[in-house]
């Protein structure tokens, strides 16, 4: 049962305030914290956020407040069932995209009923997940952040990120492999002559951010370190004004981006692209889909882990893949009726992180306990995104040894 709930304010990794929830059971105390994008979908559930003077305008008191003294009444004294929470707290908010309670507020209470839930079943979470929900536990392929641009960098490539996705047989060669490549990627870029030491810096995601314009000159760099298969989330919305996509200080039609993204794809092993044009051009993302067939079309701001954008895509077949954040939604048992859904539609489905993230590990175990193919949580380093993957390993283990 749920004895107590409360609230408080912590720092996510960008330094910006973000919520962490406490959920008390006899079992004792679950804890959970909320990560907040910078590239965020226009059709993402809203999060709260105070305004004012105080951090910025980012303060997160009011939805602090909303899970102490809203959230917290309707669920104490209630099972830890997360399902039903999920719905209390959604009845309780009443609108379409969680901008009454906020989507912060009731995310950390979601994770938070979920990890208590799993404990008294005496489950790991991605086993109480894959059960209860009937799943097929997959431990999902990493792709790891090693170039980080867009809204994440520091004046250097429009796209976003540059993602290895190594193809080892399991998941520690896998982190291993990228943890090599990664410094390797770092000693690259500080013996090359023409670049300063300033490029080997790294972004929110813990990428490199160097000042290069061109995907091309990326994508040389990378395979000048080694050769491995990349994905690039090109987070087309940022740059999409007026009609246009604005990269390399060119106006573009969809149909120049399209034949841009052919050549980068025949020049290089691209395994997919995210959010390869702007997030509500459905018929744009079908005439991309089948002019690049056997490429992973990953829709993250095109979907925002929403059912309603999904079978709008499904309709329009606008891509074969999507981004499952949780954030983006507001409930756990939301973002995992999507996942459920993109199985459904027989879409892969990559677990991600945001760029501003906690230490909590909840996703690696929502990317297991949701059989998904991948797992994107940013570079092999910085605390909050080798904490995912920190985690992985330990699943990994336990599979291996059945327990
Ligand atoms: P965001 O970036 O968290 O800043 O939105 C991650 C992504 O676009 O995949
Ligand atoms: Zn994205």
């Amino acid at each position: 049962m749920i004895k107590d709930l409360a609230a408080r304010e912590i720092l996510d990794s960008r330094g910006n305030p973000t919520v962490e929830v406490s959920v008390f059971t006899q079992l004792g105390e679950f804890v959970s914290s909320v990560a907040s994008g910078a590239s965020t979908g226009i059709h993402e559930a809203k999060e709260i956020r105070d305004g004012g003077e105080r951090y910025g305008g980012k303060g997160v008191l009011t939805a602090v407040k909303n899970v102490n003294e809203k959230i917290a009444p309707l669920l104490i004294g209630k099972e830890e069932n997360p399902e039903e929470a999920d719905k209390i707290m959604i009845d309780a908010d009443g609108t379409n995209d969680k901008s009454n309670l906020g989507a912060n507020a009731m995310l950390g209470v979601s994770m938070s009923v979920f990890k208590a839930a799993a404990a008294k079943e005496n489950l790991p979470l991605f086993r109480y997940l894959s059960s209860y929900f009937s799943f097929k536990e997959n431990i999902p392929v990493p792709c790891f952040n090693v170039i980080n641009g867009g809204a994440h960098g520091a004046g250097g490539t429009a796209f976003q990120e540059f993602m290895i996705v190594p193809q080892k047989e399991s998941f520690s060669e896998n982190l291993r492999f990228a943890t090599d490549f990664y410094q390797h990627l770092k000693n690259t870029i500080l013996r090359k002559e023409e670049y300063p030491a300033s490029f080997a810096n790294v972004g929110d995601e813990g990428g490199f951010v160097p000042e290069i314009q061109s995907a091309e000159e990326v994508l040389s760099l990378l395979l000048s370190v080694d050769r491995c298969p990349v994905i690039i989330d090109v987070a087309a919305s940022e740059f999409f004004k007026e009609n246009a996509y604005i990269y390399g200080g060119i106006r573009r039609s969809k149909e120049e981006m399209i034949s841009l993204y052919r050549k980068l794809s025949g020049e290089f092993s691209l395994l997919g692209l995210e959010d390869p044009l702007e997030e509500n051009d459905f018929s744009g993302w079908h005439e991309l889909k089948e002019k690049m067939s056997g490429l992973l079309i990953i829709g993250d701001d095109l979907l925002t882990t929403n059912i309603q954008r999904m079978e709008k895509a499904k309709e329009n077949d606008s891509c074969n893949a999507m981004i499952i954040k949780i954030n983006q939604i507001g409930t756990v048992s939301e973002a995992i009726r999507a996942a459920k859904k993109a199985k459904e539609f027989g879409w892969r489905t990559v677990v991600s992180h945001r760029s501003g993230e906690t230490n909590d590990d909840f996703i690696a175990d929502l990317a297991v306990g949701t059989g998904s193919e991948y797992i994107k949580a940013g570079a092999p380093a910085r605390g909050e995104r080798v904490a995912k993957y920190n985690r992985l390993l330990k699943i990994e283990k336990q599979i291996n040894s059945k327990t």
